[in-house]
């Protein structure tokens, strides 16, 4: 198994470095546009092995696509971070052609591959991918739900002072803040959060879940990366070792919850070939309400994007 991560800022390093760790694949190949900072990183990542004992290989390279031909899944994470102020969306004029250009590159060394798209927008840069790549959908997905639901778990774990192994949670719509957690699918050990906490402190659990990824921009003055990056690791291991893991991802929506044509996070299955089924909730009206929010926020960041072409 190969797999290649472009952009070798925070979070495409830390996840080749999350990757290699966890010996997930046997090559890694970590690509960058600037010269020696793959290379350097890779390095890095590789005189660690010995230190913390892992056999995988990160070779880093500066834009030659052709080293990572064949590739069976390539996770995406270039373009700029956010600084603060800004939101997710503001990213999208510069972002969209890097993710276009890289798209373009990817598709032709590895036909194949399982595209998780990491860069910002997140649900729209899935869609740029989708619209360069013309891969089918189940090839073509974004990561957040991963990331969203692991600061909601942080959170919920902390509050209650349990171990973060026990939280489960789902988490629906697009990357930003409108991003829909479901307190009713949450459970601590199996038993039903709401039964442990309080409305009042859930509701503001999931508003600093909403708003998590703001929360670290404003502290760093650029935005996250060991969650990030280890939450796209989690994706290319349950694609790469066909563990039929049950994630929120973002995905295509063919009329899946009324949906049609828009990028949103809904829990899929996710092994070999990508996403292999989406998984349909029954929501309650206030819960659908909040996702159809989410879609029209999308949607309409979605619009601009076709409005560039
Ligand atoms: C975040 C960025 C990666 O949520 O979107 O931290």
């Amino acid at each position: 198994m190969k797999v290649t991560v472009v952009g070798a800022g925070n979070v495409g390093a830390t996840v080749a470095d999350v990757l290699a760790y966890r010996e997930v694949a046997n090559e890694i190949v970590l690509v960058d546009i600037k010269e020696g900072v793959a290379e350097g990183k890779a390095l890095d990542i590789f005189e660690k092995s010995p230190i913390t004992q892992y056999d995988s290989r990160t070779v880093g390279v500066t834009n030659d696509y052709a080293r990572t031909a064949n590739s069976d899944v390539v996770v995406i994470t270039s373009g700029l971070p956010r600084k603060p102020g800004m939101s997710r969306d503001d990213l999208i004029g510069v972002n969209s052609g890097i993710v276009k250009s890289v798209v373009e590159n990817v598709v032709k060394a590895s036909p194949n591959c399982v595209i998780v798209i990491v860069s910002n927008p997140l649900d729209v840069m899935t869609y740029q991918a989708h619209l360069t790549s013309k891969f089918p959908r189940n090839r073509v997905i974004g990561m957040a739900g991963v990331l969203d639901t692991a600061r909601y778990k942080a959170f919920i774990a902390e509050e209650l002072n349990v171990s973060v192994k026990d939280v489960q949670a789902v988490l629906l719509g697009g990357h930003g803040d409108t991003m829909v957690p479901l307190p009713r699918y949450t459970t601590v050990g199996g038993i039903p959060v709401t039964e442990l906490i309080s409305e009042e402190k859930l509701n503001a659990i999931v508003e600093r879940t909403k708003t998590g990824g703001g929360e670290l921009v404003k502290l760093m003055g650029t935005s996250a990366w060991y969650a990030p990056g280890a939450a796209a690791a989690q994706m290319v291991e349950a694609i790469v070792k066909d563990q039929k893991r049950v994630f929120p991802v973002c995905v295509k929506l063919e009329g899946e919850y009324g949906i049609n044509d828009c990028y949103l996070g809904v829990p899929v299955v996710l092994g070999k070939n990508g996403v292999e089924k989406v998984l349909e909730l029954k929501l309650t009206k206030d819960e659908m309400a909040l996702l159809q929010t989410s879609r029209e926020h999308v949607l309409a960041v979605m619009k601009v994007l076709d409005g560039m072409k």
